[in-house]
């Protein structure tokens, strides 16, 4: 059997209480292994984690396979059906990010999500860990999990609805000597600078993936000497939302100028998506004019050490479940 595979019997139990009598039925074996996802995975994996009923994109998770093949853990039945994830992105020799944590409702509790969680952490290995956490799961995963410290200055806000935003209340005017362009392969190279510059260390393949990625537009914005000076992206999320991530930009007007055009570029969308740093307020007011409420606070978690970068240039995260900003 290969090394990072696991083969684990439990009861399925389920308790019923009826005129104050409590029983507990045991309704029989399931075996599941834990084993590495491939691509032919990604669509039940994806499921699973819609079934938490929190956004990502519909094609991200091909992205983040090609950055780090060995991320994802899934938690697989002897039937073949997929009822568990867990992914740990490593970024470089010194960081990861985890995230995309999830069991089917029928088989929480089980201890299963544990084991996914333990596969990723020794994937990590040393490094330094990240993690958005829900808030009622904080607590464990600072005090069990291996991720004890909490960021104090700032959490991921979720801002979620599933109506149509109004984006007719956002500038399509770009300040002075700014354009705000459609994406195309010729501007990849000033897009690594600037998030280089940004993130501190190169996503160069992620960037390029997330771009050309099914169902989703990304707009540039260059100065005269075609310098990037931010750039976003938005793309159908496994719940049909129009979900923005990344958005960078230097200056707020510009942020703005790229989030309607975003909207605007995928009608399709049902309703919208942003995850924002709580402490960037010149990202909540733009989520504010636009009337999107906010879902909740995620905390940021860390195994070793904080990871901050110039939050006033973050206006979305890039993804909550697989990268810092
Ligand atoms: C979070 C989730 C994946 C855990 O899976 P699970 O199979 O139910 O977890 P387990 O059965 O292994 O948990 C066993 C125990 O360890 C705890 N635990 C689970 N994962 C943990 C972790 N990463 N760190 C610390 N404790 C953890 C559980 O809370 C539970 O504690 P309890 O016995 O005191 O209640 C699952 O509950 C789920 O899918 N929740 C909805 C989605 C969600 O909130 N995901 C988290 C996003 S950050």
């Amino acid at each position: 059997m290969p090394e990072n595979i696991l083969l684990v019997c439990f009861k399925q139990n389920s308790k019923h209480s009826r005129v104050g009598v409590s029983f507990e039925a045991i309704m029989g074996e399931v075996s599941y292994i834990i084993r590495k996802m491939t691509r032919e995975d990604v669509p039940e994996t994806l499921d699973v984690w819609k079934d938490t009923g929190l956004q990502e994109g519909t094609h991200c998770l091909y992205t983040w396979l090609e950055v780090d093949k060995d991320a994802v853990n899934i938690a697989v039945k002897d039937t073949g059906e997929i009822i568990g994830a867990c992914s740990a992105v490593i970024h470089h020799e010194d960081m990861a990010f985890l995230g995309m944590y999830a069991v089917r409702k029928a088989y929480q509790g089980s201890g299963i999500g544990m084991k996914l969680w333990n596969a990723c952490v020794e994937h990590i290995g040393p490094r330094n860990g990240i993690l958005n956490a829900v808030p009622d799961k904080t607590d464990k995963y600072r005090t069990k999990g291996g991720f004890p410290i909490l960021e104090a200055s700032w959490s991921a806000t979720v801002n979620e609805t599933y109506d149509p935003v109004n984006h007719e209340v956002l500038s399509d005017d770009p300040p002075e000597g700014i354009d705000i362009v459609p994406f195309q392969e010729s501007h990849l190279p000033a897009m690594f600078e600037y998030d280089l510059a940004l993130m501190g260390y190169k996503r160069e393949k992620a960037l390029e993936l997330n771009c050309k990625e099914q169902d989703s537009r990304t707009f540039v914005a260059l100065d005269g000497d075609n310098k990037c000076v931010g750039f976003g992206t938005i793309k159908i999320s496994c719940n049909a939302l129009g979900q923005v991530g990344p958005l960078y930009a230097d200056d707020p007007k510009v942020a703005e100028v790229i989030l309607k055009r975003l909207i605007v570029s995928l009608p399709k969308a049902k309703g919208f998506a942003m995850m924002t740093v709580s402490n960037n307020l010149a990202a909540k007011k733009l989520i504010d004019r636009l009337g999107c409420p906010v879902l909740e606070e995620c905390p940021r978690l860390y195994s070793k050490a904080r990871f901050n970068v110039d939050l006033d240039k973050v206006f979305a995260h890039f993804d909550l479940n697989f990268t810092p900003f």
